[in-house]
């Protein structure tokens, strides 16, 4: 009997998006939930974020984005130790550029020795003698934009970064970043409630670059509207599912990130790649 499409689960269906010269299914996972609130500290079961973390795997999802300071360390300890040796086609996205002095601050550090420093950590913690993609996580506002973007090119050029993205960024920092480093990605916050980096999206699918969306599931707080809930039950799908679908369908260049700490929910997520939404939906979804 032909199994549904609806039921099957595979990030591969997704289709491919490229990352610089690397390509990879185009739907992700966001490691920080593993963590819980805040991203802070050690799970309280290593064990089963080991189990998560070696389904996504198994579910052809191979592209984990992650940060020095998600934890802080903790996220990219959690992953080199569920999934070292990596699979050969597997990309690990990390960031810098945030720091974590206590369970509620993020603090910007953008200064070039800091930025070298928090590589050579990611470095360490993940096994790898380069990263395939280091992210700014945030401009600093204390230090000059293009100082930052320049300590990763020179890190790229002396082969400790693969290629660099940019997080939380304007459509004029993508292009001031570009004209002294090659750009393969941008990661901003976009969701079916929050559409305020479309300018960015666009200026992604111009320079044919990736886009990254965070909170992609509206974080904790979901997403909720009516009309996600009434397409949704249309459709057979759960609210994550459909708002996954809805990302994929609204740019080729868009590669979800959602994160969780459930088996069931990361199950749930993938169904998003088998989805091919219609006009009706997109129209209804707004
Ligand atoms: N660059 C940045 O500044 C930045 C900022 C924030 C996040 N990020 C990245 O973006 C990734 C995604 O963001 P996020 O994890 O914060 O938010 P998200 O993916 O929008 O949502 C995660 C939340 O949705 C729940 N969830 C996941 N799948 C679900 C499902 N199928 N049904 C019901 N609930 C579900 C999770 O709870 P359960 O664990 O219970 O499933 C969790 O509370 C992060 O992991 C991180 O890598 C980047």
């Amino acid at each position: 009997m032909p199994v549904k499409q609806s039921s099957l689960k595979d990030a591969a269906l997704a289709g491919k998006i490229d990352i610089g010269d690397l390509k990879v299914n185009r739907l992700g996972f966001g490691a920080m939930r593993l963590l819980g609130d805040y991203a802070w500290g050690r799970p309280r079961d290593g064990q089963h974020v080991n189990r998560v973390l070696h389904r996504v795997v198994e579910l052809g999802i191979n592209f984990i984005d992650t940060a020095d300071s998600y934890g802080p360390e903790v996220d990219e300890l959690l992953i080199s130790q569920a999934l070292y040796p990596y699979p050969p086609d597997l990309v690990i996205a990390t960031k810098g550029g945030l720091v974590r002095p206590r369970r509620a601050a993020w603090i910007s550090n953008g200064h070039p020795d800091h930025l070298r420093r928090a590589l050579e950590g990611s470095l360490q913690r993940l096994r790898l003698d380069r990263i395939d993609l280091y992210q700014l996580h945030a401009p600093d506002p204390n230090v000059p934009f293009l100082e930052s973007v320049g300590a990763l090119a020179d890190l790229q050029r002396v082969g400790k970064i693969r290629h660099i993205g940019l997080s939380n960024v304007t459509v004029a920092q993508l292009e001031a970043a570009r004209s002294i480093a090659p750009i393969v990605s941008v990661q901003n916050e976009y969701n079916l409630r929050n559409k305020t980096s479309e300018d960015v999206l666009s200026a992604c699918e111009r320079l044919g670059i990736a886009f990254l969306p965070w909170y992609p599931l509206g974080g904790k707080r979901g997403l909720k509207a009516q009309k996600i809930k009434e397409v949704a039950s249309r459709l057979g799908l759960s609210h994550a599912a459909l708002s996954l679908a809805w990302l994929l369908a609204k740019s080729p260049v868009m590669l979800p990130i959602p994160g969780t700490r459930s088996i069931d929910h990361l199950e749930d997520n993938v169904l998003a790649a088998a989805q091919n939404l219609g006009p009706k939906e997109l129209h209804d979804l707004g």
